[in-house]
């Protein structure tokens, strides 16, 4: 099995979308030139949704033309529907998420669909993107728990990840949204999603560390055989519409426990502070990850690195 991680940055797009600081788009360009500079290859960038629904993400169409674009990096977007995806057409994309979830409950409050409404939205922007030959991924949100309705069976997540990938998703990300899920979770849905049929190098796992628990289910994911997993560096973020969602895994917090394990990522884990840094900056709040606080560490001096 390999050992290569990918670390799939999260921070631009659900770091960003619910912190109540808006940020101007130059500082989101820089943030994400500096995660760039870290070794970040997958970067969700920004998301195509109503301006109404998230208005710190009301400048994609601007934003995204500004990035650079080396040939390695991937900037996947968020869209909810076709004019999402005409969208994010014009301002050059050429990779998607897009977003449903176990329950009818998050997805009426969140995109004010089904789930069932939601991929039969999803289905003609699947198809065009497709089409385009874009990279597409899809999102189980609440995959461990929904705070409208509470417990979710992993049968459940899986029959809608199946769903996604019928209709074209090269990745389904299963979605912690609201911090609940713990290792044995982790597993007991790996082990479903595997027997359904998934393939491991098509799941991704996306934790937040509302209670803590989002490097200990990485490490069952891992276990699993899973190698793709979210992060948002500086740890920010959180949906609007999941009360209680705190922030997400933080990718300094990723990278330090990938770095000290062995595995191989890619990503600088120094360079990772400074956008880490910056951004928390930019958002007028203290970095409180642990390795934010904490910095790296040198096995060769015992000293603390990157504070
Ligand atoms: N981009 C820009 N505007 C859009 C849009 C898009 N992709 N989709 C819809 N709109 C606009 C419509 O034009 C309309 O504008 P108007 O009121 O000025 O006429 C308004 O948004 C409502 O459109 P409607 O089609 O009725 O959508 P809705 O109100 O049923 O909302 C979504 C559905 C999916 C568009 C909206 O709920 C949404 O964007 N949700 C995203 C939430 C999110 O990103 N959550 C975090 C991710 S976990
Ligand atoms: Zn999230």
């Amino acid at each position: 099995m390999s050992d290569r991680v990918r670390i799939y940055e999260d921070g631009p797009r659900d770091g960003l979308q619910n912190e109540a600081t808006l940020l101007p788009t130059e500082t989101k360009r820089r943030f994400v030139e500096l995660l760039v500079a870290a070794g970040l290859r997958e970067i969700e960038a920004t998301s195509f949704v109503a301006p109404s629904a998230i208005p710190a993400l009301a400048d994609a169409d601007e934003l995204l033309p500004l990035l650079p674009h080396p040939p390695s990096v991937r900037y996947p977007v968020l869209v909810p529907n076709v004019r999402g995806m005409a969208r994010a057409e014009a301002a050059g994309a050429d990779a998607i998420a897009v977003f449903t979830a176990t329950t009818d409950a998050f997805t009426t409050k969140n995109i004010r669909m089904t789930v069932e409404e939601s991929l039969a939205a999803f289905a003609p922007v699947l198809a065009r993107a497709g089409e385009l030959g874009w990279w597409r991924r899809g999102y189980v949100s609440t995959a461990f728990g929904c705070p409208y309705t509470g417990a979710v069976s992993p049968e459940r997540a899986v029959d809608v990840a199946l769903r996604l990938i019928e209709l074209g998703v090269d990745e389904v990300c299963f979605g912690d949204t609201i911090g609940v899920g713990v290792p044995a979770q982790v597993e007991a849905l790996t082990a479903r999603a595997v027997d359904a049929g998934i393939a491991v190098d098509r799941i991704a796992y996306h934790f937040h560390d509302t209670r803590g628990t989002a490097l200990a289910n990485v490490v069952a994911g891992l276990a699993g055989g899973i190698r793709c997993f979210d992060a948002a560096t500086g740890g920010t973020g959180g949906c609007p519409y999941a009360p209680g969602a705190a922030g997400n895994l933080a990718t300094e917090d990723l990278v330090y426990l990938l770095d000290a394990s062995g595995l191989e990522h890619g990503v600088d884990l120094e360079k990772v502070l400074v956008a880490a840094r910056f951004v928390a900056e930019a958002l007028g709040k203290p970095l409180a990850t642990k390795v934010g606080q904490a910095g790296g560490w040198d096995p060769a001096t015992g000293q603390p690195v990157g504070r």
